[in-house]
C-alpha cells in the first residue's frame, strides 16, 4: 500500500504478509510511519492504493462490513484509551455487548477470565484512574482480546509506562504470543523481540528496509539506516 499526507509519502510500497500465529515486531526511527501503518491496517487512516486483507477477506473501506471485519483486529495504543468514567469490568464488557450483541452475564464471565489472564481481575470494580499505568495497559489488552480478534496490533504499548511497569505488560504480551495469537507489535523493546518475535521488520522513511529474524537483525543489520538506528538505541 501507499499513503500520502499531502506532500509527505508516508507509506511507500508497503508489502507485508503476516502468517497466522506469527509475531512481527516493527521497529524504526520516530516518524518512519510505524503508527500510520498500524492505523492504516485498521482503516483508521485511508490509503491511496493497495489493499488490506485479513484471513483472505479484503477489508472494505467503510460501512457495516468494515465494522465487522475491524472487530477482527484488536488494537492497543501507547495511551491506554480506557473509558475514564466506566469501571474496569465495564471497559472490557462494553465491546462484546454493544458490537457483538453478547448477553451481560456471558460478557462479564469472559471479561473476568481475560482480566485474570493479565493479572488484574482483582481491580475489576475500580475506575481506570485508580490503577497504575501498567495495570491500565493490561486492561487495554484484555479489552481488545474480549472482541476475539484474529490479529492484535500494538503501537508502542510500553513507551508511556514507568520502567518498573514495562515488564508486567511485556509479560502479558509474551504469554499471548506463546498462546499463538497473530501479533504486529511496534516496539523498541529488544527483549520482547528476542523472546517473542518470529520476524523483525525495520522501517525508515515510510519503507520496509529490512526483514529478518530478531537474532539476525540485532546482531547483523544490513542497511546503514538500521545500523545507525541500532547504534542509537543500544547506546542508551
Ligand atoms: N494526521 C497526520 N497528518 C499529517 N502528517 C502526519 C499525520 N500523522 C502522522 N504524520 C506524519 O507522518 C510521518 C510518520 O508518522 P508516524 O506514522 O506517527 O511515525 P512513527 O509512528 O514511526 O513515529 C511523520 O512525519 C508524521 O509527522
Ligand atoms: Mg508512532
Amino acid at each position: 500500500m501507499n499513503k500520502h499526507f499531502g506532500e509527505l509519502h508516508v507509506l511507500r510500497d508497503i508489502n507485508l504478509d503476516v502468517a497466522r500465529g506469527e509475531v512481527v515486531v516493527v521497529i524504526g526511527p520516530s516518524g518512519s510511519g510505524k503508527s500510520t501503518l498500524c492505523r492504516a491496517i485498521n482503516r483508521l487512516e485511508t490509503i491511496d492504493d493497495g489493499q488490506i486483507m485479513i484471513d483472505g477477506e479484503v477489508l472494505p473501506a467503510e460501512g457495516k462490513a468494515l465494522a465487522k471485519l475491524r472487530a477482527d483486529v484488536g488494537m492497543v495504543f501507547q495511551s491506554f484509551n480506557l473509558f475514564a468514567h466506566k469501571s474496569i469490568l465495564e471497559n472490557v464488557t462494553l465491546g462484546p455487548i454493544k458490537v457483538k450483541g453478547m448477553k451481560g452475564g456471558e460478557a462479564k464471565e469472559l471479561a473476568m477470565s481475560l482480566l485474570k489472564r493479565v493479572g488484574v481481575d482483582n481491580q475489576a470494580q475500580k475506575l481506570p484512574a485508580q490503577l497504575s499505568g501498567g495495570q491500565q495497559q493490561r486492561v487495554a489488552i484484555a479489552r481488545a482480546l474480549a472482541m476475539k480478534p484474529k490479529v492484535m496490533l500494538f503501537d508502542e504499548p510500553t513507551s508511556a509506562l514507568d520502567p518498573e511497569m514495562i515488564n508486567e505488560v511485556l509479560d502479558s504480551m509474551v504469554a499471548l504470543a506463546k498462546e499463538g495469537m497473530t501479533m504486529i507489535v511496534v516496539t523498541h523493546e529488544m527483549g520482547f523481540a528476542r523472546k517473542a518475535a518470529d520476524r523483525v521488520v525495520f522501517m525508515a522513511d515510510g519503507q520496509i528496509m529490512e526483514e529478518a529474524t530478531p537474532e539476525s537483525f540485532f546482531t547483523n543489520p544490513q542497511s546503514d539506516r538500521a545500523k545507525d538506528f541500532l547504534g542509537k538505541i543500544l547506546s542508551h
